[in-house]
């Protein structure tokens, strides 16, 4: 079978390769899926730069790729919860990555079958975003009549989080570009801020929660905008000391800055590494078919065009989901 591979770390378009591989094997709990979409995340192109080499040690080459939909055609001997033949979509872990492929093989305890009123294209653009916005808003226990700020609206995980906190009737900010404002306010955001002609900062204040999805400055000036005893939730910024020690770093400290604006605000910080999980899964499923959450798919390539469209992805300004489609 075909699969899309990384060969070296470096820059895209010389590090990944479709390559003739081996079918994949099933464990007993695994279900063989003929991949029908896939979508592409950051963190992808990131381990192909080189960039997450010392989180993520792989042995190239390596096929590429967390998020999936597609059909079942084969189970493993304990698997109870799946039959042949259905619609699925999944984030593979770690250790099954791999999914821009004619067949991936996934453990069967996190797939969910996928929406009903959703394509595999649509439905592939789902997983990984959906699982991040929803544990890095419930890491802060987002509620009712929150006046929250989403960084990057008009992302694939921005995107996703605007119309979760609404469902969870949030008040919501959000920053984007020009050329997205409209689009994105139609997601159902309170206030789109402009960040080409606007400052955020003087336009969301004393907020309950600030959802950074940008890092650097924007992680620190979060706590700006917070109130006394407000909420900093990240997924691009530094790790919490707790986080940090989940994800092996033992010898971990919060820098001084960043400890220093924690306690002047008396403020929660939180780094969410999203977790694989088939219960949220199924979660966003549902909210998809009642209509609180509509997949948003920027541009649909082909699997012969896969690295264009990663090369796409990695400008940095999609608007959503950027989606391979396998047939
Ligand atoms: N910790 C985790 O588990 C986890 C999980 C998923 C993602 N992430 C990380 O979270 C980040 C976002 O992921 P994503 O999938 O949403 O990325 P993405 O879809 O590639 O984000 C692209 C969007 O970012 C917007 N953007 C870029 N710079 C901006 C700025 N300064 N202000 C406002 N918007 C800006 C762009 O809008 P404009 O064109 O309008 O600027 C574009 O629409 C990435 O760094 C990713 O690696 C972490």
């Amino acid at each position: 079978m075909k699969a899309l591979q990384i060969v070296k770390y470096g820059k895209i378009k010389d590090s990944l390769s479709i390559n003739e591989v081996e079918k994949p094997s099933l464990k007993p709990n695994d279900i063989l899926v003929e991949v029908k979409a896939v979508s592409l995340n950051p963190i992808d192109y990131k381990i192909v730069e080189g960039k997450l080499k010392d989180m993520i040690s792989l042995n190239l080459p390596i096929t590429i790729g967390f998020d999936v939909s597609g059909v079942v055609i084969e189970k493993g001997a304990s698997v109870n919860n799946f039959e042949i033949g259905d619609e699925i979509y999944s984030r593979v872990p770690q250790e099954q990555m791999g999914t821009i492929a004619e067949l991936v093989s996934v453990n069967s305890d996190l797939v969910a079958k996928k929406p009903k009123n959703s394509s595999f294209e649509e439905a592939a653009g789902l997983p990984l975003t959906g699982l991040t916005a929803i544990q890095a808003l419930e890491s802060v226990g987002i509620k009712e009549n929150d006046r929250i700020l989403i960084h990057a609206g008009s992302g694939g995980v921005g995107s996703f989080a605007i119309q979760y906190a609404k469902a969870k009737g949030a008040i919501v900010y959000t920053t984007t570009s020009s050329k997205n404002v409209d689009w994105v306010k139609a997601l159902g955001a309170d206030r789109v801020i402009d960040y080409k002609t606007e400052d955020y900062k003087e336009v969301a204040k004393n907020l309950d929660i600030v959802f950074d999805t940008l890092g650097d400055e924007y992680t620190f000036d979060a706590f700006e905008i917070i109130k006394e005893g407000g909420k900093v939730t990240t997924i691009a910024g530094l790790p919490d000391e707790e986080t940090a020690k989940q994800m092996g770093m033992k010898e971990y400290k919060l820098p001084e800055k960043l400890s220093k604006l924690i306690e002047k605000k008396a403020a929660i910080y939180k780094l969410t590494w999203m977790q694989p999980d088939a219960e949220q899964l199924n979660s966003i499923s549902k909210m998809v078919e009642n209509g609180d959450i509509k997949p948003i798919v920027d541009l649909i390539y082909s699997f012969e065009d896969s690295i264009d469209a990663y090369l796409y992805l990695a400008t940095e300004r999609a608007k959503g989901k950027v989606i391979i489609s396998m047939s």
